[in-house]
């Protein structure tokens, strides 16, 4: 299993590599995991599930060979039960899949599981809480989508985050619950006052000059909002 993705009970901002400059990857990476990044976003599109094209594992296997940090690899994509192994020999340490694109997730996250890595279980805006309820147990992490799935920069959606508070109150700390979309130092502390721990965030990131000074402020956000708790 890989020992990588940090452990539940911390809280952690996860840069998005989605809007970084990707003819710079590498120092995009650095930047952030020189600043305290201890996981890497990974967005993987098929322009099938979501109308947008992304990387694949070719991309991972090299960004692999730059960091140290988690490779948290968001599967966008139809049929992530073909294409989740190969992300996984390419050097991903954490697979979170949708909901909707799986007909037997027990049977899938015990693949995932037995291919080393941890596995973490999304849902769409739209897509009711109820209907991860039964695999969370399975899982190391919920991830909460807080804008559709598809594209960087959106405006984070309050209606979605709330499904934060309903996976604590049930599972209470024994799982992440990340949430993807709109995280900026603003919305940071309301998420982490509805539950959420694993702050995902591109733009408000990587659309900085400083992406240090931009990701040190989400935190700052989240860990005061953490504290008032
Ligand atoms: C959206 C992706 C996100 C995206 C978030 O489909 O899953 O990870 O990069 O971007 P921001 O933080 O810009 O909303
Ligand atoms: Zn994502």
């Amino acid at each position: 299993m890989s020992e990588r993705f940090p452990k539940p009970g911390t809280l952690e901002v996860a840069p998005s590599i989605l809007s970084a400059d990707f003819a710079n990857l590498s120092s995009e990476i650095s930047q952030v995991t020189e600043a305290g990044a201890r996981i890497v976003h990974v967005d993987v599109m098929d322009g099938h599930f979501v109308p947008n094209l992304t990387i694949g594992p070719p991309v991972v296997k090299w960004i692999r060979r730059c960091t140290e940090a988690a490779l948290d690899v968001h599967l966008m994509i139809t049929d992530p039960q073909a294409y989740a192994p190969r992300f996984i020999e390419a050097g991903a340490d954490h697979i979170t899949f949708h909901i909707e694109t799986v007909n037997h997730p027990e049977t899938f996250i015990e693949r995932l599981r037995s291919l080393g890595v941890t596995v973490g279980i999304t849902l769409n805006p739209g897509t009711p809480a109820e209907s991860i309820l039964k695999y969370v147990p399975l899982c190391d992490m919920v991830l909460v989508m807080t804008v559709e799935p598809g594209f960087g920069g959106q405006s984070f959606m309050d209606d979605a985050a709330r499904k934060c508070i309903l996976i604590r109150e049930k599972f209470g700390p024994s799982v992440r619950v990340e949430v993807d979309g709109g995280i900026n130092a603003e919305t940071a502390e309301t998420v982490v006052r509805y539950g959420a721990d694993t702050l995902v965030a591109g733009n408000a990131i990587f659309g900085q000059a400083d992406r240090a000074r931009a990701m040190n402020g989400i935190l700052d956000s989240a860990r005061r909002a953490a504290a008032a708790q």
